[in-house]
Protein backbone atom coordinates (compact mmCIF):
# COMPACT_ATOMS: atom_id res chain seq x y z
CA UNK A 1 0.00 0.00 0.00
CA UNK A 2 2.47 2.71 1.08
CA UNK A 3 4.60 1.56 -2.13
CA UNK A 4 1.36 2.51 -4.46
CA UNK A 5 1.33 5.48 -1.95
CA UNK A 6 5.07 6.57 -2.98
CA UNK A 7 4.31 5.79 -6.58
CA UNK A 8 1.92 8.00 -6.79
CA UNK A 9 3.21 10.80 -5.24
CA UNK A 10 6.36 10.18 -7.72
CA UNK A 11 4.12 10.24 -10.26
CA UNK A 12 2.25 13.66 -9.78
CA UNK A 13 5.31 14.76 -9.14
CA UNK A 14 6.82 14.23 -12.15
CA UNK A 15 3.18 15.25 -13.91
CA UNK A 16 4.03 19.04 -12.10
CA UNK A 17 7.50 19.24 -13.27
CA UNK A 18 6.20 18.56 -17.36
CA UNK A 19 3.19 21.00 -16.68
CA UNK A 20 5.62 23.76 -15.48
CA UNK A 21 8.02 23.19 -18.52
CA UNK A 22 5.38 23.34 -21.11
CA UNK A 23 4.20 26.39 -19.49
CA UNK A 24 7.48 27.66 -19.33
CA UNK A 25 8.07 26.81 -23.13
CA UNK A 26 4.85 28.18 -24.21
CA UNK A 27 6.09 31.82 -22.67
CA UNK A 28 9.28 31.37 -24.64
CA UNK A 29 7.72 30.92 -27.53
CA UNK A 30 5.59 33.62 -27.36
CA UNK A 31 8.44 35.85 -26.10
CA UNK A 32 10.76 34.81 -29.45
CA UNK A 33 7.83 35.53 -31.94
CA UNK A 34 7.10 38.88 -30.46
CA UNK A 35 10.73 39.90 -31.00
CA UNK A 36 11.02 38.65 -34.29
CA UNK A 37 7.64 38.37 -36.25
CA UNK A 38 8.09 41.84 -37.90
CA UNK A 39 12.05 42.02 -38.67
CA UNK A 40 11.58 39.90 -42.18
CA UNK A 41 8.46 41.93 -43.15
CA UNK A 42 10.06 44.96 -42.99
CA UNK A 43 13.57 43.98 -44.77
CA UNK A 44 11.25 42.69 -47.11
CA UNK A 45 12.10 44.88 -50.50
CA UNK A 46 8.71 44.80 -51.57
CA UNK A 47 7.38 46.14 -48.64
CA UNK A 48 9.41 48.76 -48.63
CA UNK A 49 8.73 50.35 -51.95
CA UNK A 50 5.13 49.77 -51.20
CA UNK A 51 6.27 51.88 -47.89
CA UNK A 52 8.36 54.52 -50.39
CA UNK A 53 5.08 54.58 -52.95
CA UNK A 54 2.88 55.43 -50.03
CA UNK A 55 4.84 57.72 -47.95
CA UNK A 56 6.03 59.64 -51.07
CA UNK A 57 4.71 63.73 -51.84
CA UNK A 58 1.49 64.09 -53.76
CA UNK A 59 3.17 67.29 -55.69
CA UNK A 60 6.17 69.01 -55.58
CA UNK A 61 6.40 73.28 -56.08
CA UNK A 62 7.06 74.57 -59.82
CA UNK A 63 9.30 77.73 -60.05
CA UNK A 64 8.96 79.89 -62.98
CA UNK A 65 10.53 78.73 -65.99
CA UNK A 66 10.62 74.93 -64.50
CA UNK A 67 9.91 72.40 -66.74
CA UNK A 68 6.28 72.13 -66.01
CA UNK A 69 5.92 68.19 -64.57
CA UNK A 70 1.89 68.76 -64.20
CA UNK A 71 1.71 66.44 -67.13
CA UNK A 72 4.00 64.10 -65.39
CA UNK A 73 2.69 63.32 -61.83
CA UNK A 74 4.45 62.78 -59.22
CA UNK A 75 3.94 59.09 -59.34
CA UNK A 76 6.60 59.28 -61.90
CA UNK A 77 9.54 60.36 -59.92
CA UNK A 78 8.86 58.52 -57.25
CA UNK A 79 11.62 55.53 -56.75
CA UNK A 80 8.89 52.51 -56.74
CA UNK A 81 10.00 49.63 -57.04
CA UNK A 82 11.97 49.44 -60.37
CA UNK A 83 12.53 46.18 -62.26
CA UNK A 84 15.90 44.97 -60.95
CA UNK A 85 18.45 43.77 -63.02
CA UNK A 86 19.57 40.11 -63.74
CA UNK A 87 23.30 40.59 -61.65
CA UNK A 88 21.02 43.02 -58.83
CA UNK A 89 18.14 39.25 -58.37
CA UNK A 90 21.57 37.30 -58.54
CA UNK A 91 23.70 38.90 -55.70
CA UNK A 92 19.98 39.44 -53.68
CA UNK A 93 18.36 36.05 -54.63
CA UNK A 94 21.12 33.48 -56.12
CA UNK A 95 24.28 33.73 -54.89
CA UNK A 96 23.79 32.40 -51.62
CA UNK A 97 23.82 28.79 -53.11
CA UNK A 98 25.30 29.94 -56.58
CA UNK A 99 28.65 31.61 -55.83
CA UNK A 100 29.83 29.21 -53.34
CA UNK A 101 27.98 26.04 -54.73
CA UNK A 102 26.31 25.02 -51.78
CA UNK A 103 23.88 22.29 -51.67
CA UNK A 104 25.17 20.62 -54.84
CA UNK A 105 24.55 24.48 -56.82
CA UNK A 106 26.38 24.71 -60.36
CA UNK A 107 28.67 27.56 -59.36
CA UNK A 108 28.30 30.97 -61.41
CA UNK A 109 31.83 30.87 -63.72
CA UNK A 110 32.14 27.41 -63.88
CA UNK A 111 31.72 26.72 -67.44
CA UNK A 112 31.71 22.68 -67.14
CA UNK A 113 28.85 22.48 -64.29
CA UNK A 114 26.69 24.85 -66.80
CA UNK A 115 27.06 23.17 -70.78
CA UNK A 116 24.98 20.84 -70.36
CA UNK A 117 22.72 22.62 -68.50
CA UNK A 118 22.60 25.78 -70.63
CA UNK A 119 22.04 23.17 -73.71
CA UNK A 120 18.22 22.14 -72.39
CA UNK A 121 17.78 26.08 -73.69
CA UNK A 122 16.97 28.78 -71.50
CA UNK A 123 13.23 28.61 -71.42
CA UNK A 124 13.81 25.25 -69.47
CA UNK A 125 16.28 27.03 -67.12
CA UNK A 126 14.06 29.78 -66.49
CA UNK A 127 11.18 27.05 -65.80
CA UNK A 128 13.14 25.11 -63.47
CA UNK A 129 14.38 28.75 -61.84
CA UNK A 130 10.97 30.05 -61.34
CA UNK A 131 9.43 26.69 -60.05
CA UNK A 132 11.77 25.10 -58.24
CA UNK A 133 13.85 21.65 -59.63
CA UNK A 134 14.81 18.92 -58.05
CA UNK A 135 17.88 17.36 -59.89
CA UNK A 136 20.65 14.95 -59.58
CA UNK A 137 22.71 17.42 -57.78
CA UNK A 138 20.66 19.05 -55.24
CA UNK A 139 16.95 20.89 -55.20
CA UNK A 140 16.91 24.60 -56.38
CA UNK A 141 13.78 25.97 -54.53
CA UNK A 142 11.62 28.11 -56.73
CA UNK A 143 12.85 31.62 -57.64
CA UNK A 144 15.61 30.53 -54.98
CA UNK A 145 13.19 30.99 -51.98
CA UNK A 146 12.16 34.36 -53.12
CA UNK A 147 8.40 34.63 -53.94
CA UNK A 148 8.72 38.12 -53.78
CA UNK A 149 10.48 38.37 -57.65
CA UNK A 150 8.62 38.38 -60.46
CA UNK A 151 9.21 35.74 -63.05
CA UNK A 152 11.09 38.76 -65.25
CA UNK A 153 13.61 39.33 -62.80
CA UNK A 154 14.27 35.58 -61.99
CA UNK A 155 14.43 35.10 -65.48
CA UNK A 156 17.00 38.29 -65.89
CA UNK A 157 18.78 36.43 -63.10
CA UNK A 158 18.83 33.29 -65.45
CA UNK A 159 20.31 35.43 -67.90
CA UNK A 160 22.67 37.08 -65.96
CA UNK A 161 23.77 33.51 -64.74
CA UNK A 162 24.33 31.91 -68.44
CA UNK A 163 26.10 34.95 -69.51
CA UNK A 164 28.83 34.56 -66.98
CA UNK A 165 29.02 30.79 -67.02
CA UNK A 166 29.37 30.07 -71.20
C1 LIG B 1 19.15 27.33 -51.63
C2 LIG B 1 20.10 27.28 -52.67
C3 LIG B 1 19.77 27.91 -54.02
C4 LIG B 1 19.37 29.20 -54.28
C5 LIG B 1 19.13 30.33 -53.28
C6 LIG B 1 19.25 29.30 -55.70
N1 LIG B 1 19.56 28.10 -56.30
FE1 LIG B 1 19.52 27.69 -58.28
N2 LIG B 1 20.09 25.78 -57.90
C7 LIG B 1 20.34 25.24 -56.65
C8 LIG B 1 20.73 23.86 -56.78
C9 LIG B 1 21.12 22.93 -55.66
C10 LIG B 1 20.71 23.57 -58.17
C11 LIG B 1 21.06 22.26 -58.84
C12 LIG B 1 19.85 21.37 -59.00
C13 LIG B 1 20.26 20.11 -59.73
O1 LIG B 1 20.51 20.18 -60.93
O2 LIG B 1 20.33 19.07 -59.08
C14 LIG B 1 20.30 24.81 -58.83
C15 LIG B 1 20.15 24.92 -60.20
C16 LIG B 1 19.80 26.07 -60.85
C17 LIG B 1 19.66 26.20 -62.28
C18 LIG B 1 19.87 25.11 -63.30
C19 LIG B 1 18.60 24.33 -63.49
C20 LIG B 1 18.78 23.23 -64.52
O3 LIG B 1 17.78 22.87 -65.15
O4 LIG B 1 19.89 22.73 -64.68
C21 LIG B 1 19.30 27.50 -62.55
C22 LIG B 1 19.03 28.13 -63.90
C23 LIG B 1 19.21 28.18 -61.28
N3 LIG B 1 19.52 27.29 -60.26
C24 LIG B 1 18.88 29.50 -61.14
C25 LIG B 1 18.76 30.15 -59.91
C26 LIG B 1 18.36 31.52 -59.78
C27 LIG B 1 18.03 32.45 -60.93
C28 LIG B 1 18.37 31.80 -58.45
C29 LIG B 1 18.01 33.11 -57.76
C30 LIG B 1 16.75 33.70 -58.11
C31 LIG B 1 18.77 30.58 -57.74
N4 LIG B 1 19.00 29.61 -58.67
C32 LIG B 1 18.89 30.47 -56.37
C33 LIG B 1 20.26 25.91 -55.45
C34 LIG B 1 19.87 27.23 -55.29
Amino acid sequence: MSHDRQFFDNFMLILGALFAITIALFFLARQIHAETKGQHRLEDPAVLAKTSERIAPVGRVVLDGEADVSAAPAAAETVVAQVRTGSEVYDMACMACHTTGAGGAPKIGDAAAWTDRISQGQATLVQHAINGFQGNAGYMPAKGGRADLTDDEVSSAVDYMIEKSK
